[in-house]
């Protein structure tokens, strides 16, 4: 059967380092907390360096039925690859390129790509449709968390420990050299998320999430 790929490109700048955004893509736990609207449930089902084989129940926009698959992630040099396959039976391929910009800012490229049979070339105004809007709803609410892992970094957090001057109640530093952001998968977790139970969101409604300064 003749075939044919949908494709949508997006393109958004960041006023973070590209690091931080890759520790976002693999902070899988944001997908039920930040993401609480997009998606029902996650299960961390394998996960080894930068390769991840997560489970999702996600909310599609716009279509009231309950969807459910499997997403595998990993890094090639400077690119996020991911394979999502859900129970319609459609194979999503996205790439996710990171790329630096001056002044600890960075530029980051979705390209999302569907394979699919010739007839469904029709709908390709449809798919770039549901995922600019995907695409456009994910980013609104993963960037003050970019945002704000950025700065507490600057301030010297370490993840499950804080931020050391304020622990020990000392003046805060006035140290100004901030070392590099290292994105180091996988990402540590204490939550259920790599259990068979997963994480289901913790609530459906919500007025923002501590994001607002
Ligand atoms: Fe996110």
């Amino acid at each position: 059967m003749k075939s044919c790929t949908l494709t949508l490109k997006c393109e958004k700048e960041m006023d973070c380092p590209k690091e931080v955004v890759m520790w976002n893509y693999y902070d899988h736990e944001h997908l039920v907390g930040t993401h609480f609207k997009l998606y029902y449930k996650a299960r961390v089902l394998a996960e080894r360096d930068d390769w991840a084989l997560v489970y999702r129940e996600p909310k599609i926009p716009g279509i009231p039925i309950s969807n459910s698959g499997l997403a595998l992630q990993y890094m090639e040099g400077d690119v996020m690859k991911t394979f999502h396959k859900d129970w319609l039976g459609f194979l999503l391929e996205m790439e996710v390129h990171f790329k630096d910009l001056p002044n600890d800012r960075s530029l980051i490229t979705v390209i999302y790509k569907m394979n699919v049979p010739q007839f469904y070339k029709i709908f390709e105004p449809i798919f770039k449709w549901a995922f600019r809007n995907w695409f456009e709803a994910a980013w609104i609410e993963d960037e003050p968390m970019r945002l704000r892992r950025w700065k507490v970094y600057k301030l010297g957090f370490k993840d499950f420990y804080g931020i050391d001057y304020i622990n020990k109640r000392l003046p805060k530093s006035e140290k100004t050299e901030v070392p590099k952001y290292k994105f180091n998968p996988p990402i540590a977790s204490f939550s259920t998320i790599n259990k068979t139970e997963g994480m289901e969101r913790p609530f459906s409604k919500s007025f923002e999430l501590g994001y607002n300064d």
